[in-house]
């Protein structure tokens, strides 16, 4: 089963003016997204090559920005924080800011950046089973049958989803899902549910 995860950095920032000193200091937290990002895409030894991940940065002067990393064709990913800044950092700096909203412009094998914010990663993982992760009352994940070809699951940062995300996961048909009683790290979300897609499918 191909599984996307989308995941929302309300102040993640989109420009590349970060450290990767004090990265969670000067990014808008974007730390917790690259931490989503290894999870989403890196096993021990090996990439998952059915595996896409979305980080919507919502934050800085060239936001609302999507970074995608796409696992059936990217090469060198490392799973270090650092590398993984490195990484978006140039990605970042390297994208073309004439290109039109919503459209992906390739940086690199499986790197691609576009202008536009949680509707455009909706947009390209156009025809997957859509899930977005809540805290609290919602269905729990293991109760739900997944029984798709593509389903993607989106993820808030430390803020939570702010209204606009939600309304656009609304429009979307997004079905909520719960991992359990705990509030856990979105990265540790990822984790649960990669594990869970894994139980069944392997
Ligand atoms: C640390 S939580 C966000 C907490 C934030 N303070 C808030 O009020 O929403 C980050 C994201 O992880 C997901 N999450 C965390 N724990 C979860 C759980 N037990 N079930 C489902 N999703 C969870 C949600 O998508 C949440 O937006």
């Amino acid at each position: 089963m191909k599984r996307s995860f989308i995941i929302v950095g309300t102040k993640a920032t989109a420009s590349p003016s970060f450290s990767l000193i004090d990265l969670a200091g000067t990014s808008g937290r974007l730390d917790v997204l690259l931490r989503c990002l290894r999870s989403a895409l890196l096993v021990s030894h090996g990439v998952r090559r059915d595996a896409v991940a979305y980080l919507v940065l919502l934050g800085g002067e060239l936001a609302p920005r999507v970074l995608r990393v796409r696992g059936a064709e990217v090469r060198f990913l490392r799973p270090d924080e650092r590398s993984l800044a490195t990484l978006a950092q140039k990605a970042l700096t390297r994208a073309d800011t004439s290109v039109g909203r919503g459209v992906f412009a390739d940086i690199r094998p499986g790197i691609a950046v576009a202008s536009g914010g949680i509707e455009t990663a909706l947009a390209d993982a156009n025809g997957a089973a859509l899930y977005v992760l809540e805290e609290d009352t919602a269905p729990d994940l293991r109760d739900e049958p997944l029984g798709h070809e593509h389903a993607a699951f989106v993820v808030g940062d430390h803020f939570g989803f702010d209204d606009a995300t939600r309304d656009a996961l609304a429009r979307a048909g997004a079905r909520p899902i719960c991992l359990g009683p705990v509030s856990i790290h979105a990265d540790d979300c990822v984790s649960v549910v990669s594990n869970e897609l894994d139980r069944r499918t392997s």
